[in-house]
């Protein structure tokens, strides 16, 4: 893991390849740039791969912005630290509602979208914001019941399951509770760059209609729905995951040829 001070806080993130473009993935509720584990180590051939662990997540220190819109401000300025100007923009779950605040708000910072796990809107359970409030290890429980898809293995569901609840308590309803009132429905069409939506056939937090509603309304987004696969698709089914951002990394080439 590298550091890198930002605002003055340390940050943690890890990192692989040096051509272009620059890709920066952002995790999800609860979790770090180990979620991009596959992807780091696949895609440094043809990019430059960034995953950086938010304040209060992973290795970096501080505390997440209380809202998607103050995140994205933050990994604008982690992006500015690193020396990153203009980037494919990449995010799971929460960190996909980063990547689409991020997309909204530094349009010109902007040569792709990828939205794994994600949605425009990502309402929450009631009742998993209630126990994860009252009873931390329950709320682990049934968050994590319902993000690891049915065909996981037992390995990679302990290993979530741990990871997710060893955050220190209050991160993980912090982050539900920003998902909660997130909602770009109505912007999300004004995003004009290369867009990617990759989610799991199983994905029970983020379904599929979710995917499926950035390709109705991002002009000329693909989207690949997997498999098998449930919420943490990048984890659960990484090669196609990781296949998928590879042909897409591969047509922005196309598109906008390196200077
Ligand atoms: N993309 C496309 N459509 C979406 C959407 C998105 N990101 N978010 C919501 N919608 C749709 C819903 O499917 C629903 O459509 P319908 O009326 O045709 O059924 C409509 O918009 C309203 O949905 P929503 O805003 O979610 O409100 P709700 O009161 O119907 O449901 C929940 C609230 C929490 C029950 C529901 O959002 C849910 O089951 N969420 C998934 C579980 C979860 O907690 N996920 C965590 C995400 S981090």
């Amino acid at each position: 893991m590298r550091t890198v001070s930002v605002n003055g806080l340390a940050v943690a993130y890890a990192a692989s390849g040096a051509r272009a473009p620059a890709v920066c993935l952002v995790h999800g509720t609860g979790g770090s740039s180990a979620v991009w584990a596959h992807q780091l180590e696949n895609l440094g051939d043809v990019a430059q791969v960034v995953a950086v662990d938010l304040p209060g997540h992973g290795g970096s220190g501080g505390s997440i912005p209380k809202r998607i819109e103050d995140a994205a401000a933050v990994v604008a300025a982690f992006l500015d630290a690193l020396g990153l100007g203009r980037v494919v923009i990449g995010g799971h779950s929460m960190g996909g509602a980063i990547a689409q605040h991020f997309a909204l708000a530094y349009p010109d910072r902007v040569q792709g979208l990828i939205l794994v796990g994600t949605g425009a809107r990502l309402r929450v359970l009631p009742r998993l914001l209630e126990l994860l409030a009252s009873d931390y290890a329950q709320g682990v429980d049934l968050l994590m019941s319902l993000a690891i898809g049915p065909e996981a293995p037992d390995e990679l569901r302990t290993s979530l399951h741990r990871s997710t609840a060893n955050n220190p308590p209050g991160v993980v309803l912090g982050d539900l509770t920003a998902c909660d009132v997130f909602d770009v429905m109505s912007r999300i069409a004004t995003v004009q760059v290369p867009t990617l939506a990759i989610c799991g056939a199983q994905d029970r937090l983020t379904p599929p209609k979710y995917s499926r509603f950035f390709g109705e309304r991002i002009a000329g987004a693909r989207v690949v729905v997997v498999p098998g696969a449930g919420h943490y698709v990048q984890v659960e089914k990484p090669r196609e995951t990781t296949a998928a951002i590879r042909e897409f990394l591969g047509g922005l080439e196309r598109r906008t040829p390196r200077e």
